[in-house]
């Protein structure tokens, strides 16, 4: 990890207190930043407080988010599964890949938009945000480190040390700090700037084909991956067909009731473009198989959602433009954004 360049004199003056055995406090100068809020975007579901963050926990947040020393054996990061030019999803497998390469049992979702939710993960088994970080860390499967050992080997780092002095008031690492940090990076990942949005906003034009595709989504999609955050947060069967293998229960691990059997959270379709594969178990590669998916709902696999057997098949020129549509969901500007890069490789 290389330090920030402005923290260079605190941390020879942690080095010195460290050499001294001094405990290291310095005046707290944080910089707020207002919560993104996008004009566009209903009110967010996940309270910021008073819609403020601060520059110094996101920066810190963002180190802890690419650190693979918040794992076991020191070789997995948060990012190592959610990569910034997928949206935070990840490309490369249908399932997640954890430490000494378990294969988890879901894909990974894109971490964009987080705040306009209250609960999270395909199952929503997740209602805390401020206590998420928590479950991938000690997950067996994922980075399989105990909190402890996370608090024990930053407060054994005079670099981290030097961060946590200078987001809170003294160098002291403790796991509320560590989650806090965390939780402030992922809110300041909000995607609002797609085509799609400048065209809400007058600033853009569509094609005939991506107008066209707009028209049949909101007349067969949007029901369920509403408009502007192209979820309404809710489970529902999309009709795929069960996969035995996995035989993921989905919603119905949580709540228990035989109505939410294989339902599952209805996922953003921003930046869809880049979150291949797709669907909980990442079957598909392609948006073209998902419209074949949902242009032949054939299955008649339990629970799957009435709107879909009204649906009508599509022809393959109104798949291509709703196709079209879906790319005008891509936001070049959050999947590049340098300040949510690796902070060791981008400055
Ligand atoms: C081994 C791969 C892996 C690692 C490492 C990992 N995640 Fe995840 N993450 C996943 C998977 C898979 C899911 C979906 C799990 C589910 O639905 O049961 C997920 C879901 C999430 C979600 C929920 C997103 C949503 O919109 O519902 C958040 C937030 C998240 N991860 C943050 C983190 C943070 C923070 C870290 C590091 C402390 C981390 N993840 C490390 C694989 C990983
Ligand atoms: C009844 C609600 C519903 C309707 C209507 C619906 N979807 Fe979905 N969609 C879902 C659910 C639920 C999932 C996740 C299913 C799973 O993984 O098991 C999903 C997943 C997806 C995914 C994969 C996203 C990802 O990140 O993996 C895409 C793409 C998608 N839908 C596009 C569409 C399109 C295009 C339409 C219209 C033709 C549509 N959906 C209509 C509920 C719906």
């Amino acid at each position: 990890m290389k330090l920030p360049g402005k923290q260079i004199i605190i941390f020879f003056s942690l080095c010195m207190a460290g050499l001294l055995g001094v405990h290291f406090t310095h005046t707290q100068n944080n910089n707020t930043v207002p919560f993104n809020q996008p004009p566009s975007f209903p009110a967010p579901l996940y309270t910021v407080k008073g819609n403020q963050l601060s520059a110094q926990k996101i920066e810190l947040g963002r180190y802890l988010f690419y650190d693979p020393l918040l794992s076991a054996n020191n070789t997995i990061s948060c990012a190592g599964c959610h990569q910034s030019f997928a949206a935070f999803a990840h490309i490369d497998h249908a399932l997640s890949h954890g430490i000494n390469n378990t294969i988890g049992l879901r894909n990974v979702p894109a971490l964009q938009n987080l705040a306009w939710k209250d609960a999270w993960m395909w199952d929503g088994s997740i209602t805390n945000l401020d206590q998420q970080p928590i479950t991938p860390i000690t997950h067996p499967g994922e980075m399989g480190e105990t909190m402890l050992n996370v608090v024990s080997k930053l407060n054994n780092n005079i670099q981290y040390r030097s961060m946590f002095a200078t987001a809170f008031s003294d160098s002291t690492v403790t796991a509320p700090r560590i989650l806090e940090s965390i939780k402030e990076f992922m809110l300041v990942l909000v995607s609002a700037d797609s085509r799609y949005d400048r065209y809400m906003a007058g600033k853009e034009t569509f094609t005939p084909a991506e107008t066209n595709g707009l028209a049949l989504f909101r007349k067969n999609c949007a029901s369920c991956h509403k408009e502007p955050l192209f979820t309404d947060n809710s489970y529902s069967n999309n009709g795929l067909a069960l996969d035995s293998s996995l035989n993921d229960k989905g919603r119905f691990v949580v709540t228990g009731k035989a109505a939410d059997m294989y339902h599952f959270k209805v996922p953003s379709l921003r930046n869809i473009q880049f979150t291949m594969p797709y669907m909980h178990d990442g079957r598909f590669t392609r948006l073209k198989q998902v419209m074949d998916h949902y242009s032949n709902i054939t299955s008649s696999r339990i629970n799957t959602d009435e709107r879909l057997h009204r649906m009508s098949r599509m022809e393959e020129n109104e798949k291509k433009d709703l196709i079209a549509f879906l790319l005008t969901l891509t936001d070049t500007a959050f999947l590049s954004n340098s300040r949510f890069a690796d902070p060791n490789e981008v400055r």
